[in-house]
């Protein structure tokens, strides 16, 4: 058994005990600011830290500003995408007064866990990472440092609020396996301080692009949660879609259709073959007023949240977050240069 599918099995139990003991998990997650937040990103993440705040269980979420140059030279519009991010969580339903919302570069303190924990992994381990070998072949660029030590800066984020419970994405899990890692050697070599986190991942399957590739915004597939109603209107129109009339759902066959007809069915709480069926000979022209419709009402109340929000409101919830952050950062810090013998 690989380790994603062990991790896997462990999922209904460990879901068990969330609902039972919600005050026995912190939820440390986040999201790399590369562009504005999608239908992927809702169903994907988005939905589940709501799930578990109101489960009760304390969240933070992590913008990490720095992590976006892992893989690209610019950070582009780091600022704004954060500022979009934070507006489409509240909009979403994460309450900044329970959820304590953050970006990595204002928490100096986490980034200087960086340092021991760099100590407690080897080179070989770090080349081994299988997520960081993809993001290296995908970039196209030579292997920089950063990328290289994604996964133990990760693990600051993830450890410097002693975070047990980790919401991602299966790509994720590989950093997951290394946070455990520093935290099982750190407590043997200065004694007990970290949780192991568990990685919870979610049970949504991955939604595919409006033309059934990976959802991405380099692609122009994918619908931002903050578009207006004519501009998603627009991106389904421009789908592209086959030459067949009837519609089916093959996702291998079909990918274009089918990544349709999944939009569709994941706002509608359908499955996508029902949709198929429902559409049937009245062929593209009407699966995509469908999908248009469907989306447009699934996401108009999000839209009215997210208009209501202002840049000042965004401002405030990033400047309580970082706060917060810092302030945990600090005691974890101290803890840590007492364990090492480094207070003076
Ligand atoms: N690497 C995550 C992503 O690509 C984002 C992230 C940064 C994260 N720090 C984290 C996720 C800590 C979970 C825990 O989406």
């Amino acid at each position: 058994m690989d380790s994603f599918t062990a991790t896997a099995a462990r999922m209904p139990e460990l879901r068990a005990q969330i609902a039972q003991h919600p005050d026995r998990f912190r939820v440390l997650t986040g999201d790399r600011p590369t562009g504005r937040l999608h239908l992927g990103h809702y169903f994907g993440t988005v939905r589940e830290r709501v799930r578990l705040q109101s489960l009760g269980v304390e969240t933070f979420v992590i913008l990490a500003d720095y992590q976006v140059i892992t893989d690209r030279d610019v950070a582009g519009n780091i600022r704004e995408n954060v500022y979009e991010a934070v507006a489409d969580y509240m909009a979403a339903g994460l309450d900044p007064r329970s959820t304590t919302i953050f970006t990595h570069s204002a928490v100096p303190a986490l980034n200087q866990l960086l340092l021991p924990f760099l100590s407690l992994i080897t080179e070989a381990e770090l080349h081994r990472n299988p997520t960081v070998k993809a993001e290296l072949a995908a970039s196209g660029r030579a292997l920089s440092g950063l990328l290289l030590t994604y996964p133990v800066h990760q693990a600051a984020d993830i450890l410097f609020c002693k975070g047990n419970l980790v919401p991602v994405g299966k790509d994720n899990l590989p950093h997951i396996e290394v946070t455990r890692t520093i935290a099982r050697r750190f407590n043997e070599r200065y004694g007990q301080l970290f949780p192991e986190p568990a990685g919870l991942i979610t049970e949504a399957a991955e939604l595919p692009g409006l033309d059934g590739r990976k959802m991405s915004k380099s692609y122009g597939n994918a619908i931002a949660l903050g578009m207006t109603a004519d501009e998603t209107a627009a991106v389904i129109r421009r789908a592209r879609t086959d030459s067949e009339r009837t519609i089916t759902y093959d996702p291998e066959n079909r990918p274009e259709v089918s990544g349709l007809l999944a939009t569709a069915a994941i706002v509608l709480g359908r499955t996508p073959t029902d949709i198929a069926d429902e559409v049937g000979s009245a062929g593209a022209g009407a699966l995509k007023r469908l999908t248009t419709e469907a989306v447009n009402a699934f996401l108009a109340d999000h839209r009215a949240q997210r208009a209501a929000i202002t840049v000042d409101d965004v401002a405030a919830v990033l400047r309580e977050g970082n706060e917060r952050a810092q302030s945990i950062a600090d005691a974890t810090l101290h803890e840590v240069r007492a364990a090492m013998g480094m207070l003076y």
